[in-house]
């Protein structure tokens, strides 16, 4: 079953906090049926879902995710920068954000998002946990990644996972970067879209997803030019 046309951003970031578990059990009350995460990994070599590189702007902590044991990011707030309600929602390990999949019937992207100098760990481990863990009876993961040494690294470990290359602009090169990488689609940041580009990425035979996607008419012209999904915080609008 691949990914469908409108797949939850961080599980459902513009309705819960990102990248936690709430958001994920947000997504699937949506009716979404795939979500997206962001997954790094703490100072201590566990992946855990989050978005930047550093605590201060979605937990009540401080300082690079990757100087930080797992141990200490979990004592840490991840949810009430986004609302009173999500007070107390902690940073969610890998592990557990599989077991929230299963129980909420989510396909994933999972998004690869490396602490800087730690793409090839980052990728090792959160790819064999992948295919040690994956809920069964779950459609297949979506790896993806901006980071084209964890995309390697993931090729080489798992052939058998799908990969897409993230990025923000299409660049020129995109065949022989996909072409390197084994990936069979590409994730691009909608706004310097083209229809000529998107034309190009599809007649390739590559599937094209475009985000961060939050207006019903801007999703329709990407479906129009030939994108098979997006990534939304606002699935709802899309659905
Ligand atoms: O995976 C698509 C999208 O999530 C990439 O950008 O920064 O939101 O992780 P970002
Ligand atoms: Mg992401």
């Amino acid at each position: 079953m691949p990914p469908p046309r409108v797949i939850g951003h961080r599980g459902a970031a513009g309705h819960a906090p990102e990248n936690t578990l709430a958001g994920l059990r947000r997504a699937a009350a949506l009716g979404v049926r795939w979500v997206e995460f962001d997954v790094k990994l703490s100072r201590d070599g566990h992946p855990i879902l989050f978005h930047d590189q550093d605590l201060e702007r979605t937990t009540n902590g401080r300082g690079p995710v990757a100087a930080t044991d797992l141990a200490d990011l979990r004592r840490l707030d991840a949810g009430a920068w986004f609302g009173a309600a999500y007070r107390g929602e902690p940073i969610p390990t890998l592990d557990e954000a599989l077991a929230a999949l299963a129980a909420h019937g989510l396909g994933a992207n999972v998004e690869i998002k490396p602490c800087p100098g730690r793409a090839a760990e980052t990728a090792e481990i959160v790819v064999r946990q992948l295919r040690a863990a994956w809920p069964a009876g779950l459609p297949p993961p979506l790896v993806s990644s901006f980071d084209e040494a964890a995309l390697a690294v993931a090729r080489d470990l798992a052939p058998e996972l799908d990969r897409a290359l993230i990025v923000g602009a299409v660049p020129a090169d995109w065949p022989a970067r996909l072409e390197r990488l084994g990936c069979g689609a590409l994730h691009c940041g909608h706004r310097d879209l083209t229809a000529a580009t998107a034309a190009a990425v599809t007649a390739a035979g590559i599937t094209l997803r475009c985000f961060t996607v939050n207006t019903r008419t801007r999703a329709e012209t990407l479906f129009a030019w030939g994108a098979a999904s997006v990534f939304s915080d606002r699935p709802d609008r899309l659905l």
